[in-house]
């Protein structure tokens, strides 16, 4: 599908190939699934692995900038933006959302460690009943090594840094794209929403913040 890609970024490096057949071509009635996009988090997975390998074989420059986390957007279209970015240490996306966008992550190299929200209840099917019973609502860290990722479905928190001394790099998708993200902070095992922000059409994803 690349008509779209040149149709939007005339970039040299946009992606060669993208998986992504909307549902609506597909006579899936499993439609809308995972959220108000035809995507479904399978898709952004498939599309961000697809993407990574295409960064491992050379076809996208990547850049890394020690004073403000580097990205790139590959594709917009639509319903889909897809971004590779690199995460130097102590680069790092505040506790956020991603409004009512689903999304995907795979990590191309480097390490990336994931702090994500959990409700702590049995419809959070990214953990297992044992580690619900155990330890109820808060966050949960995994870390994230090369060709490994997540998926972000809706209502989904998290924050992302990287805590290795070498650069990490990465490739996201968001469908619908990013408009809006809200921020949080756990206040005594709370999770309590502290601002939410429109997110330019264009604008870099994933917030910004550096450890301190
Ligand atoms: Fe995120």
């Amino acid at each position: 599908m690349t008509s779209a890609v040149a149709r939007t970024e005339a970039r040299v490096d946009a992606p060669a190939t993208l998986p992504f057949l909307p549902r609506t071509l597909r006579g899936d009635r499993r439609r809308w699934h995972d959220g108000p996009t035809p995507a479904s988090l399978a898709d952004l997975t498939a599309i961000t692995r697809q993407v990574a390998a295409e960064v491992v074989a050379g076809m996208h420059e990547v850049r890394v900038d020690h004073t403000a986390r580097w990205s790139r957007r590959l594709h917009a279209d639509p319903h889909l933006d897809v971004w590779l970015i690199s995460w130097t240490t102590e680069q790092a996306a505040e506790l956020h959302d991603h409004g009512g966008s689903i999304g995907a992550l795979t990590v191309v190299r480097g390490e990336l460690t994931e702090w994500r929200w959990s409700s702590g209840r049995a419809e959070d099917h990214e953990v297992t009943p044992e580690e619900l019973a155990a330890s109820g609502p808060g966050l949960r860290r995994r870390t994230l090594g090369a060709s490994s990722g997540a998926a972000f479905p809706l209502g989904h928190v998290h924050d992302v840094s990287n805590r290795r001394p070498e650069p990490a790099v990465s490739v996201h998708a968001y469908s619908p794209p990013l408009s809006t993200m809200s921020y949080y902070d756990v206040d005594r095992g709370n999770l309590t929403r502290t601002r939410s922000e429109l997110v330019e059409p264009g604008a870099s994803p994933e917030g910004g913040e550096v450890l301190r």
